[in-house]
């Protein structure tokens, strides 16, 4: 169940957050709020400012506008405060190789100055679902586990707001859904959770709201579901095409068709109504001679609420620092839910 959104309990607000790289506007004017309790989603492609906003928020990069308050403190005249109050997930890279889970989070733990309670090594474990890795090298443990360790290392001083930046990226789809149970706990316990991400699905499914962001801007905010309800469309209609593609005008001038999305033969049309848009397709298809196969409909999703603000599609195989592609979300467009 998603959390009720209480939007008298800002624990984050960002006002006109600018960042430049020599000539390049990285974050171009960004303004968000997020509320104690929630998990807000930065969702966008590769290059769009996710990290940069996510870092100067964190106080880890210098805006060159804007302001950003955190738990009701300033970040530019109380970053050392702020900083006691967050917690931040470091790219597993960065973990020693050698040492054991247990290990780890006593010595992140021992750069706080705060007690040491006793347990503090197995009740984050606990809330990452590590528990029995507790003496295992971090060499010994899955992409997954090194991800939920470091997630772990985030919280040992208990923060008010944990920084997930793409968390799941890399990892397979059912370390991906793990993560995802640990990141809802998280919540569930009381932390807020502002993580970034380039999959549609992701933030669907996991954000309570979502700052969709491009090119620098966000350029949409609110949950999932409005996000998709403010499309207009009540379903998406794929199919694949065999013969002559028609032109996407002429797609989109079929009966009740709100948006037009073409990829090789492949096409989905977003619809208010799918009987009245399918008769159309099929008639089309029929008068231009074009065999239809591999016809579906299914709920539209976020991908198509990024397609109709930019006109482009962004997909989680282009472009991901030469990762391999992900095997998952990218061209089944349905519900696993
Ligand atoms: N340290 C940096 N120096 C110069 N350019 C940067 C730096 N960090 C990010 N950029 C540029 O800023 C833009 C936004 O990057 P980033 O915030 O990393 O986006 P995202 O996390 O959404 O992929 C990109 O064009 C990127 O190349
Ligand atoms: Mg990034």
């Amino acid at each position: 169940m998603t959390a009720a959104i209480q939007t008298d309990n800002e624990i984050i607000r960002a006002e006109g957050l600018v960042k430049r790289y020599g000539g390049n506007l990285a974050v171009n004017g960004v303004d968000l709020t997020v509320y104690a309790g929630e998990i807000f989603g930065i969702l966008g492609p590769n290059g769009a400012g996710k990290t940069t906003t996510l870092e100067m928020i964190e106080g880890l990069r210098q805006p060159d506008a804007g302001s950003i308050v955190v738990a009701g403190m300033d970040s530019a005249s109380h970053s050392a405060s702020i900083r006691s109050q967050i917690g931040v997930q470091l790219q597993t890279t960065a973990l020693f190789d050698y040492l054991t889970a247990g290990e780890l989070i006593q010595l992140f733990a021992s750069l706080y100055e705060t007690p040491d309670p006793a347990g503090r090594v197995e009740r984050l474990l606990g809330r990452v679902g590590l528990l029995e890795k507790k003496n295992s090298r971090v060499d010994q443990m899955s992409g997954g586990q090194q991800q939920r360790l470091s997630i772990a290392l985030g919280l040992v001083n208990d923060p008010k707001v944990a920084f997930l930046d793409e968390p799941t990226t890399g990892l397979d789809p059912a370390a991906r859904r793990d993560l995802w149970e640990t990141v809802r706990e998280i919540r569930d316990a009381g932390t807020t959770v502002v993580l970034t991400t380039h999959y549609m699905e992701e933030a669907e499914y996991l954000c309570d709201r979502v700052a969709i962001m491009d090119g620098g801007r966000i350029i949409a905010l609110d949950t999932p579901r409005a996000l998709i309800r403010s499309l207009g469309a009540s379903a998406t209609i794929s199919a694949n095409m065999e013969g002559r593609v028609p032109d996407e005008r002429v797609l989109a001038s079929l009966q009740d068709v709100v948006t037009v999305r073409v990829r090789d033969n492949a096409i989905d049309l977003g619809t208010t109504n799918v009987q009245a848009s399918l008769v159309a397709l099929l008639d089309l298809a029929s008068r231009e001679s074009i065999t239809l196969t591999d016809l579906r409909s299914s709920q539209p999703t976020l991908e198509d609420v990024f397609l109709a603000l930019t006109g482009r599609s962004f997909e989680p195989d282009t472009g991901d620092n030469g990762e391999a592609a992900d095997p998952a979300p990218g061209r089944s467009r349905r519900r696993r839910r």
